[in-house]
């Protein structure tokens, strides 16, 4: 936040991603999200702001009904037990949201429902009825997470029907390559089914306006997302879904459909504010209805599309909402140079950590925050954590306050020394002093909070390297008037360091005010060296951290790679059982087609000319085809089935008017027919005997 913004702004209204509350929260949430929001939230408040920082548990979707299913119980079970560990465990870790609310409580329902409709009465959705895929077996339309095939743009063979996970795409379930159901297996099968968009497509060009013209400030991995959504074009998204779980989609002829997870789950912010402001005697719209709140949205960079695109324009459909100034998106933290995978246990999870490493909560913060994902994906590792606790936390913050501590103890019985004359190194570590608030700001300000925590460790440097280079325990005896001047400056860089990391290192600085017997102070006091009056009495010292042993790490490592075995054993045991399966049974025939339908089709014969696989991808080969029309590329998802020299020459069916699709990088422009064997093998569709190119099937 600029001094301009800060003046521009009465109140701020500051949102961290709901969690799913299918699973407990692990480090890599904690480092895109919350530790950034928690720091921005505790900084604002300290600089007295009006702050309302909510978050809560996202109850609703298919993930959570399928979860249930698998445990056996109901969904509501499932989010009861998940939404108490995720609360409890942010609390314990300190977190300090103002209220963490969820999406299954009553309120929530309303305001949802209640926005959903007054969309709707506005003519601001398109019902329409559309094929969707349906996993016969699981007798379950699937949602685009729940169908896995093949990523057309870097050719990951497990990538999701909306992301792959490899390259960060965002998808469509028809552009996968290879499509399949992630519940049975099976190819899903396309059913009817009506369900009410929201027109996308209508917002882009004032989209364009909002963000590429009037947030160019936005992080450049935010921007840049967004931007590349904005080009790439916005079709309408369906808002409703068929499932019985979620909030009921408040219209007639709508009965057992509910809002999509991603239009309610904004809205749970909302809700939650509700709440809290009720709770507080508050007026909740104050801080989403009036153009002297700011807006923010801390979320990880997979949820950039959902708050810089979708949900803006919602509210902008609504009218009555103001609009998120910024969305400071981190990207991913891995672990130990692995993606962190829930389903593969490959995390280390807060509740766990907070058990196994009692105490050490602001250790684990400082490390997430100074390593934080900031502009790309970093990576998380035992051994970085164990070194900079050891070598930056004990060794410069934590040593430097103990010295501070133990020597006003020791030399005037826990009293504040008087300062005397100044000399030249007593004069520029006060100046660091005063610098160093301002740095911090301006990391805060604009949401470096890597930056922020580095210039707070180079303060507690500055007082180590202050104490070492003038000796007060050499000068104690012949220079006594010179020592207290010492001291007094190196308390008064502890006590700057109390209020400037709060927002940091907020469990550390309690126990660092306890030390110093002094109240929290506010950010406006930050740079001042009379912080502690001569003659203010202090406490015994206490270490803020401790060495952390190779044990501890070795430990955790070990847990780690207990995992990691006890996942190549599943894989083998799926991979046996695969073998021993019978063959799967020949799909049953899709719905009837008229010939108006079919006269549609655009299939020729064509002949290749030239292929090759495509870089980087394991299943694709682009080739060159003369449709008899013009020579084409078309991509095609056969590379693991055929060699570009075995293909060269072939005649194939070609479906010609296929609308031309982006993979990889390349416009692929139609599609070469296939037979796919009860054995999954590909086999080319072919004419009995050589035809000219071009000739047409029907
Ligand atoms: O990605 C997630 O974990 C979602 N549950 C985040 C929702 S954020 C907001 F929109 F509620
Ligand atoms: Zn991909």
């Amino acid at each position: 936040m600029t001094q301009e913004t800060e003046t521009n702004f009465k109140r701020h209204t500051i949102t961290a991603a709901l969690p799913y509350a299918n699973g407990p929260v692990h480090i890599g949430h904690l480092a895109g999200v919350y530790v950034p929001a928690d720091i921005y939230a505790r900084y604002l408040r300290s600089k007295k702001e009006d702050v309302a920082f909510v978050c809560g548990s996202d109850e609703h979707g298919v993930a959570i009904t399928l979860r249930a299913k698998k445990e056996g119980v109901t969904p509501q079970e499932i989010v009861d037990k998940y939404h108490t560990l995720i609360k409890d465990s942010f609390e314990k870790f300190g977190i300090e949201f103002d209220i963490y609310s969820r999406t299954s409580s009553e309120v929530h329902k309303k305001t949802s429902m209640d926005m959903f409709k007054k969309l709707y009465d506005k003519g601001g959705f398109e019902e329409k009825t559309s094929q969707q895929c349906f996993d016969e077996k699981s007798n379950l339309f699937l949602a685009d997470r729940y169908i896995v095939g093949t990523c057309p743009k870097c050719g990951y063979d497990q990538a999701y029907g909306d992301q792959c996970e490899k390259c960060g795409s965002s998808l469509s379930p028809s552009e996968l390559i290879d499509p399949r159901s992630a519940l049975s297996g099976d190819k899903p099968v396309l059913k009817e089914t009506t369900h009410w968009f929201f027109p996308m497509d209508k917002y882009e060009g004032w989209l364009k306006e909002w963000i590429l013209e009037g947030h160019t400030e936005w992080k450049a991995n935010v921007y840049g997302q967004c931007k590349s959504w904005l080009d790439g074009g916005l079709a309408p998204r369906a808002m409703t879904r068929d499932l019985d779980w979620g909030v009921p989609v408040p219209i007639e002829g709508a009965e057992g459909k509910v809002l999509y997870v991603w239009f309610d789950a904004p809205i749970g912010y909302i809700s939650a504010t509700k709440e809290w402001a009720e709770r507080e005697g508050k007026n909740w719209e104050d801080y989403w209805k009036s153009d002297d709140t700011r807006l923010l949205h801390f979320i990880g960079k997979d949820n950039i599309v959902f708050h810089c695109i979708i949900f803006p324009s919602i509210l902008h459909a609504d009218g009555d909402y103001i609009l998120p100034d910024n969305v400071p998106a981190n990207e991913f933290l891995n672990l130990e140079g692995n993606k962190i995978s829930t389903s593969k246990n490959w995390a280390v999870w807060l509740h766990e950590f907070l058990e196994d490493l009692p105490g050490k909560e602001d250790v684990l913060r400082y490390v997430l925050c100074a390593n934080a994902p900031e502009t790309k994906d970093n990576d998380f590792t035992w051994k970085d954590f164990q070194t900079r606790n050891n070598s930056e936390l004990v060794a410069i913050f934590g040593n430097f306050i103990n010295r501070a501590v133990v020597l006003t103890n020791k030399y005037y019985d826990g009293e504040i020394p008087e300062r005397g004359e100044l000399f030249d190194i007593d004069k520029d570590t006060i100046e660091k002093l005063k610098a160093a608030p301002v740095k911090i700001a301006n990391a805060l300000d604009s949401f470096r909070f890597r930056e922020a925590m580095s210039e707070f460790i180079d303060l507690a440097r500055t007082g180590n390297k202050y104490l070492a280079d003038t000796e007060p325990w050499k000068l104690i005896k012949e220079n006594p008037n010179r020592v207290k001047t010492i001291m007094n400056i190196g308390l008064q860089i502890a006590a700057n360091l109390a209020v400037v990391g709060k927002p940091l290192l907020p469990k550390t600085i309690d126990k660092l005010c306890g030390i110093l017997n002094i109240e929290n102070k506010f950010w406006e006091e930050a740079g001042s060296i009379d912080l502690l009056a001569a003659g203010h009495k202090i406490n015994e010292a206490e270490l803020l951290f401790e060495k952390i042993e190779d044990e501890v790490v070795e430990k955790q490592m070990a847990k780690l790679e207990a995992t990691k075995k006890s996942n190549q054993e599943e894989t083998a045991v799926a991979a046996a059982a695969a073998q021993t399966q019978e063959p799967e049974a020949v799909e049953e025939s899709k719905s009837q087609i008229t010939y108006d339908d079919f006269v549609k089709l655009d299939m020729r014969v064509g002949t290749i000319l030239e292929a090759e696989k495509m870089p980087k991808s394991k299943k694709l080969l682009k080739m060159l085809v003369d449709t008899g029309i013009d020579k084409r590329t078309i991509l095609s998802g056969i590379a693991e089935h055929f060699s570009p020299e075995e293909v060269v020459g072939k005649q194939v069916s070609v479906l010609v008017n296929l609308a031309p699709r982006k993979m990889m990088g390349i416009e692929s422009q139609g599609m070469i027919l296939m037979a796919e064997d009860t054995d999954g093998k590909l086999k080319f569709i072919q004419p009995s005997e050589a035809v000219a190119p071009g000739s047409g099937i029907s």
